[in-house]
């Protein structure tokens, strides 16, 4: 099964769960697009920036961006949620975690003219760079989205599948984090695994979260205004559940 870079041995390769494997242990191998294994091991958290960063260079620079588990050629829940959402294409909007996603590809067609994109990974956001050219006004910000300070608030805040990797003990730091950032009337669009979703990708542990929980991790300063569920379909054909929400920042 593929999740991520890593492709975990699986009995049921169909399906998109699987449980979690002895800590440390090698059970994964990254496929490069060409075939050539390579191999990933799991840990339980990656608490330091330095190595953190490493992490996430190694599956960029491993790995074809089409190749990995969460590609998609469209993002269509999210342009679905940005729509509903009513988003101005003046707005200031940020896609936390963003990575190599084409997000920013779809909203520039769409003449959005305030975009940013933040990601540890230098390399994905290389590939995103050079994927819209030079004349595309886009901010990229090469930072841990954890120790990053926003300049200015925002009025959409975009997380797909980043927020699932934070331990417990980060939660509050990306809470404050979003409360910070986004301005009243903005709006937030999360995306994390399910419940039924996997619990590990790219080498690391995810939480899966229905609805209600991310609505939670946002707090009383926000409404969830939509909610849904997704399957994915991975680049290697498994299937992955998640649970998107859409929110509103309230107005003071
Ligand atoms: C599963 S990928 C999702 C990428 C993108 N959101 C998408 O939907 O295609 C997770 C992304 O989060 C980034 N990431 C992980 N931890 C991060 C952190 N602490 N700060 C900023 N980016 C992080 C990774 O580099 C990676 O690009």
């Amino acid at each position: 099964m593929q999740c991520a870079g890593a492709v975990i041995k699986s009995a049921h390769p169909r399906l998109s769960c699987h449980p979690r494997p002895a800590h440390g242990a090698f059970v994964g191998k990254n496929a490069k697009g060409d075939g050539d294994p390579k191999l990933f091991r799991m840990v339980d958290h990656i608490p330091d920036t330095n190595e953190r960063t490493a992490h996430w260079e190694s599956v960029y620079e491993l790995n074809r961006v089409d190749g990995v588990s969460w590609y998609q050629q469209e993002p269509v829940v999210s342009l679905e949620l940005v729509d509903i959402r009513g988003v101005e294409k003046d707005a200031r909007v940020v896609d936390v975690g963003g990575g190599a996603s084409v997000l920013v590809d779809f909203l520039l067609s769409r003449d959005f003219t305030n975009l940013t994109v933040l990601d540890i990974s230098n390399s994905a956001l290389r590939v995103s760079r050079e994927r819209v050219g030079p004349d595309a006004h886009v901010t990229w910000i090469a930072h841990n989205l954890l120790t990053w300070e926003p300049t200015h608030p925002y009025d959409l805040w975009h997380d797909r599948a980043v927020f699932h990797f934070l331990p417990p003990n980060e939660i509050k730091i990306y809470q404050d984090l979003v409360r910070r950032s986004v301005a009243p009337g903005g709006s937030v669009i999360m995306a994390a695994f399910a419940p039924d979703g996997p619990e590990w990708c790219s080498g690391l542990p995810v939480t899966r979260y229905n609805a209600n929980q991310l609505g939670e991790v946002l707090g009383d300063e926000f409404t969830v205004v939509e909610q849904r569920r997704e399957v994915h379909t991975t680049p290697s054909g498994d299937l992955q559940p998640f649970t998107w929400i859409a929110a509103s920042r309230n107005l003071p």
